[in-house]
């Protein structure tokens, strides 16, 4: 339980690269950069969610979580589907400008969403 602290620093640290990765990414298409696809920039963004994931997995099962007791962290969780659903439309060069952009809005603001709940912990249904 020693590491828990730290633990929830790395989690924190990988989801701020996270929504720092996705917004660079969206901004490189936005001003017609789309190479980034060959670049590095490719595949950093899945091995940051990664880690993103176990640190986030581990603070769960180490920590006093409970998904129906803290419904923040369920909520955050099914957000979590929809933030990435919509983030692959927003990034996909096949679908329409309009589509994407509208998509790329809804991905940020389920991200934004998902900060908010994860750093006030609202109690919610009940
Ligand atoms: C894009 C996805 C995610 C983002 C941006 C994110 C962001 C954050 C942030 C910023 C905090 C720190 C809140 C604070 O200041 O106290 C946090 C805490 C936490 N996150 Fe995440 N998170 C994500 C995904 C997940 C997932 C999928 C899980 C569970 C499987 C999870 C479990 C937790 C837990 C249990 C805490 C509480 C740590 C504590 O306050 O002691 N997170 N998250």
């Amino acid at each position: 339980m020693e590491y828990y602290v730290p633990i929830k620093h790395l989690h924190m640290l990988f989801a701020y690269l996270t929504a720092l990765l996705f917004i660079v990414r969206l901004v490189l298409d936005a001003v017609g950069k789309p190479g980034w696809r060959q670049t590095p920039l490719r595949f950093i963004p899945h091995i940051n969610d990664s880690l993103l994931l176990l640190f986030a997995l581990t603070l769960w099962f180490i920590g006093p979580w409970q998904l129906f007791a803290h419904g923040w962290l369920g909520l955050k969780i099914v957000l979590l589907f929809g933030y990435i659903a919509a983030g692959m439309v927003a990034l996909k060069q096949s679908k329409p400008k309009g589509m994407r952009i509208g998509f790329a809005v809804l991905a940020l603001v389920l991200l934004a969403a998902i900060f908010h709940l994860a750093t006030a912990k609202p109690l919610l249904f009940g």
